[in-house]
């Protein structure tokens, strides 16, 4: 069973042969047709993430098959021998709706992932494939379809012919997040360093595009279409400020992350006097999951695929992820 593994931080991955996975109680044994790369993957390989275990395999999505009466544990409810899956990589959420457990975690470090010929998962995380989805697709969706979910429909509340701001729209969630809101009905405007993105977005639905690298690009956008009621954003840092000037009187800014720091500056009487509501999400329940299959299933959602590398080349499409020269996310064909 082929591996790719991470032996030691700021090494390259290892393709290793090792046994093949047995399933314990409860779990199913899935065997990878496809998987996709996360920022985290790039994080981890770096050194860059919280409560590094090693070695590890990396990989948080995955599409495949439960392939053959071996794949399926003892104790594993609803009928999956040879079904077609992906797989919600947020184990252990817990109970709340409203935030995760201290037992969270997220498949690929500590649990191994999916850029393997096989992962071992319980049987309570598996999804049937969306029959719409090539398997390349369907691998792409689950964590960043399950972040931009969570962040635009659940924390973001976008509704129909509301004005929602991405920002960073060459990221992976960011993608799903243009969109999911252009399916709830609202108008998208985006940000990008790259004017080629910027016009591949409006292929997807954007009503407007501009880049975050002048300093004044909020003033454009708020000549044009006026203060926005959702900010969609992962990037924070010296930019936050002008997401900040570029929200209504009582808008939301959603932030997934902050790919480049904390905010340099927050401007504390905008926020309180403009009403803002600023907002963390991270990931999502399951019943966030199961919503956002629901919702991909219903508007026929085709995930953006930049481009696919062979299990053998995993390092080559991290290095993909690095040069930020990606639009949508970046797969592995097993
Ligand atoms: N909380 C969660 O559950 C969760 C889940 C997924 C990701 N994340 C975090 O969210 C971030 C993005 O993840 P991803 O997987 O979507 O990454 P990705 O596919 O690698 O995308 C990163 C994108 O960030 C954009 N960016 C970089 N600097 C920016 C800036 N100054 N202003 C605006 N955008 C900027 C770039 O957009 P352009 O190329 O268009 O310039 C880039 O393509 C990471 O920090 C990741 O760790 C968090």
């Amino acid at each position: 069973m082929k591996s790719q593994v991470l032996l030691e931080t700021k090494t390259p991955l290892e393709l290793q042969d090792r046994a093949p996975l047995q399933p314990a109680n409860g779990e199913v044994i899935v065997s990878i047709r496809a998987a996709a790369l996360n920022r985290r993957d790039y994080w981890i390989v770096q050194g860059m993430y919280p409560g590094i275990k090693l070695p590890c395999v990396p990989g948080s999505d995955g599409a495949g098959v439960v392939s053959g009466a071996e794949s399926v544990g003892e104790a594993v409810e609803g009928d999956w021998l040879d079904a077609e899956v992906i797989m919600n990589p947020g184990l252990d959420w817990g109970v709340s709706q409203r935030s995760q457990s201290g037992d969270f975690r997220i498949l690929g470090m500590p649990d191994d992932g999916t850029f393997a010929e096989q992962v071992a998962i319980p049987a309570a995380y598996l999804h049937r494939k969306p029959a719409h989805l090539s398997w390349h697709q369907a691998a792409a969706l689950p964590l960043a379809g399950l972040t931009a979910y969570r962040a635009v429909m659940v924390q973001g509340q976008v509704a129909k012919d509301q004005v929602v701001l991405v920002t960073g729209i060459g990221g992976g969630v960011a993608g799903f997040a243009l969109q999911f809101a252009k399916a709830a009905g609202a108008k998208v405007i985006v940000t990008s360093s790259s004017e080629q993105k910027l016009e591949r977005a409006k292929t997807l639905g954007a009503a407007a595009g501009f880049d975050y690298r002048q300093p004044d690009w909020h003033k454009s956008l708020l000549k044009e279409f006026g203060p926005v009621d959702v900010v969609i954003d992962s990037a924070a840092g010296s930019g936050y400020a002008n997401l900040v000037a570029a929200a209504k009187f009582g808008g939301r800014i959603v932030n997934y992350g902050a790919t480049t720091g904390p905010p340099e500056k927050l401007d504390m009487f905008s926020v309180f006097w403009k009403q803002l509501t600023l907002q963390g999400t991270t990931m999502g329940s399951p019943g966030d999951f199961a919503a956002m299959l629901k919702f991909v299933d219903e508007h026929k959602i085709v995930p953006v695929v930049d481009e696919v590398f062979p299990l053998a080349d995993a390092n080559a499409a991290m290095q993909r992820m690095a040069e930020g020269e990606q639009f949508g996310k970046i797969v592995l064909s097993v």
